[in-house]
């Protein structure tokens, strides 16, 4: 029988925290989030608090992330950081993520270079790919999500495709929490399309390996429901991961789901 993939938690602490608030919350997640079999959590700290926080934290029970790095593996490149500097730092990296294409204006093919140096130097993509309000209106969800994909994925083989990561992000539902939230039953088309945009492309193996994910305003309320989105492997958490007590009730909530999942099958 095929082992069920672990579920992915992963918190995304964007620009928040200096090094010793980092280090308060490595405590705290490391006192509140117990080692559950079936879930895997992942913390993305600031460039700055990577390392430090590499130092700090349980290795058994938290893997890494840098939350983006440069395309080059080094050179006269002022202000960046390689993938190749993250190497012994980083599990994985987040690409692509929405507030980098519109505020750094990462573009398809920028992104599409550091998924392949992702890959050359050895760390897992954690790909974020969606749609604004404004092109889902439009009724543009799915040729965005075509695009962003297949730019990103091209330099790849099947197999480097399988290990990736992709996280569906629709830009309208980050960060809103009271405001436009994404319901469940309605995203849900969007994660199967997603996948059967990578079987097409890549084939059924390649699509039952890789990973797929949401992210937008999950919190520890919300979370069971996104998880319970069938094909919805994890969730990528912004604001929600720098509390830990939320952050907390989230990998709580991803283990509940993981038992029920077992004694359905029982
Ligand atoms: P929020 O959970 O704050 O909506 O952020 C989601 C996100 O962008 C994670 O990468």
């Amino acid at each position: 029988m095929k082992k069920p993939k672990k579920i992915l938690i992963i918190g995304n602490w964007k620009m928040n925290l200096n090094v010793s608030q980092a280090s308060l919350l490595v405590s705290r997640l490391d006192k509140h989030i117990k080692t559950r079999k079936g879930i895997e959590v992942v913390l993305a700290p600031s460039m700055l608090d990577l390392q430090p926080v590499s130092m700090q934290v349980d290795r058994r029970k938290f893997r890494l992330a840098a939350q983006n790095a440069y395309h080059h593996d080094e050179g006269a490149f002022t202000g960046e950081v390689s993938f190749t500097m993250l190497r012994e730092l980083a599990h994985y990296v987040i690409i692509g993520h929405s507030e980098r294409r519109i505020y750094f204006k990462e573009d398809l093919d920028e992104i599409r270079d550091k998924v392949s140096a992702c890959m050359r130097n050895g760390i897992t993509p954690i790909l974020c790919i969606g749609e604004t309000k404004t092109e889902r209106r439009a009724g543009e969800t799915r040729q965005v999500l075509h695009d962003q994909l297949m730019t990103a994925l091209s330099n790849l083989t099947a197999e480097e495709v399988s290990e990736m990561v992709i996280a569906y992000e629709p830009v309208w539902a980050i960060s809103t929490f009271e405001g436009d939230i994404a319901k469940p039953d309605e995203i849900g088309k969007d994660l199967t399309f997603i996948r059967d945009q990578v079987k097409e492309l890549y084939g059924v193996q390649t699509e039952e390996k890789v990973r797929i994910i949401y992210g937008g305003s999950v919190d520890d309320h919300s979370a069971r429901a996104y998880l319970e989105i069938p094909g919805c492997e994890g969730v990528l958490v912004g604001g929600a991961s720098i509390n830990y007590h939320k952050f907390a009730g989230i990998a709580e909530a991803a283990y509940r789901v993981v038992k029920e999942n077992a004694e359905e099958k029982e």
